[in-house]
């Protein structure tokens, strides 16, 4: 009773009227009310499984690149609003469903500093180590015993050698068609995807996250195995990420080093070894670090120090025997460059690149030295295969180079490349495509595949003949 003659008088604050509940139905209707009242106040106060408040963090996207070995390392690359400073990742190799204590290991992680992002989000690189290698794991992201999301997984690469698929393309953009090449590429089943530079077409404006955000989209959905482990990715550098495109420095460049960590330092340039038998040299074709000196010499020393290797993998975007463009100023070049500058200008300079003519100088005789097995080109976004090539010569014991972007570009084009021409084995423009690389004991099988899934080209290279 002293409960209910407390509740007969009721001031509220913003008026100050009071309200007496003298009738028993007066009582009955107001208590009515404030259960209802509790119990929503309740609902929105505390968070439950599967429910997100406004207030609740959540996970924007979470995707996956290396800083060290793939064998026993991954680095989580998280995105999140209303996150904590902090994150942890719960992680084991049996599912967990998402409930925090049930997993074995546990690595956290703070948010990266450096380019803040327009729209609050925070933005984390997570390594977990000492990893077993083919491996299967599960994780949960979270804080203090609770996990945002659902527990998704990854696999960790073999270390003894066996087969592996790895789909490699470039210039990506967000198109039907990229998405079409996603979805496929998905299903063969790749232990990691290699990209080549220009993802989202020209970000260079601090809103243009955007643009990645619509990339990154599509990526996470598409990119999970048919198992539904998610696909790391190798990326490297191309025009479309830096502004000026060429010539440039770290400076210019936005969201690439702080959407995808991939090597100590923030190089633009990193090698990776790819289980006992294969090493990864990603370059930068001069567009935040310059083609010769420092990255040349770095390029040199790493060749010497796993020249052991027997499969060597390049991967960077300006290609050295470009399907497109022109690689030289010959006659024919002059003639139709000085046709396209009376026509429309500076658009003729397009058709010239100089970084290929600098990689030629630069890093063929390393590749030709060290015996680059393929390399993966780009920015021409049309397909093409050349002949194994050593000294600009077919040799057996030289470089395959495999190319040139096309992961669904706006653009694209016919090939008009002359000058090389006859260092190619394939050249097909006005296609979107990507290369699954399959890795054997003996031989690496090559298959450019469509955005409608049709196989266009099939290339066996056998190893022995390196030998
Ligand atoms: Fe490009």
């Amino acid at each position: 009773m002293a409960v209910l003659s407390f509740f007969q008088t009721i001031k509220l604050p913003c008026t100050m009227r009071v309200f007496r509940l003298t009738t028993p139905l007066q009582q009955k209707h107001f208590f009515s009310k404030l259960l209802f009242l509790l119990f929503f106040l309740l609902l929105f106060s505390i968070p439950l499984d599967g429910f997100e408040s406004n207030r609740s963090p959540k996970i924007r996207f979470c995707y996956l690149t290396w800083q060290h070995d793939p064998c026993h390392t991954i680095t989580l690359n998280v995105q999140g609003y209303k996150t904590p400073n902090e994150l942890t990742v719960y992680y084991d190799t049996e599912p967990c469903d998402g409930k925090s204590s049930c997993y074995r290991y546990k690595t956290c992680g703070k948010e990266a500093q450096g380019q803040k992002i327009l729209d609050g989000r925070k933005i984390y690189h997570i390594e977990l180590q000492n990893l077993v290698a083919g491996t299967t794991y599960y994780f949960a992201i979270g804080n203090n015993h609770r996990c945002f999301g659902g527990e998704k997984k990854f696999r960790t690469l073999p270390d003894d050698g066996q087969p592996l698929a790895i789909i490699e393309g470039g210039d990506w953009e967000v198109t039907p068609e990229a998405e079409c090449l996603a979805k496929i590429a998905a299903e063969k089943n790749p232990y990691a995807v290699f990209l080549g530079g220009d993802y989202p077409s020209y970000v260079f404006k601090l809103n243009d996250f955007k643009k990645w955000d619509a990339w990154l989209d599509v990526y996470t959905r598409r990119m999970v195995t048919p198992e539904g482990c998610l696909i790391p990715m190798v990326m490297t550098i191309g025009n479309h990420e830096v502004l000026g495109g060429f010539g440039q420095t770290k400076t210019e460049v936005l969201f690439f080093y702080e959407f995808f960590r991939q090597a100590e330092g923030d190089k633009t340039y990193f090698t990776l070894p790819f289980g006992p038998r294969i090493q990864l040299y990603v370059l930068d074709s001069g567009h935040a670090a310059s083609i010769n000196g420092e990255q040349k010499q770095w390029l040199a020393k790493v060749l010497e120090e796993t020249k052991d290797i027997p499969i060597k993998l390049a991967l960077y975007h300006v290609p050295l025997y470009p399907s497109l463009r022109f690689a030289s100023k010959d006659i024919y070049y002059y003639s139709v460059y000085k046709i396209v500058e009376l026509c429309h200008g500076h658009a003729a300079d397009k058709l010239f690149s100089k970084e290929s003519k600098l990689g030629r100088q630069h890093w063929l005789p390393l590749f030709d030295q060290y015996g680059m097995t393929v390399a993966f080109e780009h920015h021409d976004q049309a397909l093409k295969r050349t002949k194994i090539l050593k000294g600009g010569k077919e040799d057996p014991r030289g470089t395959l180079f495999l190319g040139d972007g096309g992961w669904g570009s706006e653009y694209q084009y016919h090939p008009i490349q002359g000058y090389f021409h006859s260092y190619f084995a394939m050249l097909k423009g006005k296609v979107h495509f990507f290369w699954l690389v399959e890795i054997e004991e003996e031989t690496i099988t090559y298959s450019a595949v469509t955005s409608e899934g049709v196989l266009i080209d099939h290339f066996v290279q056998f190893l022995r003949s390196k030998e």
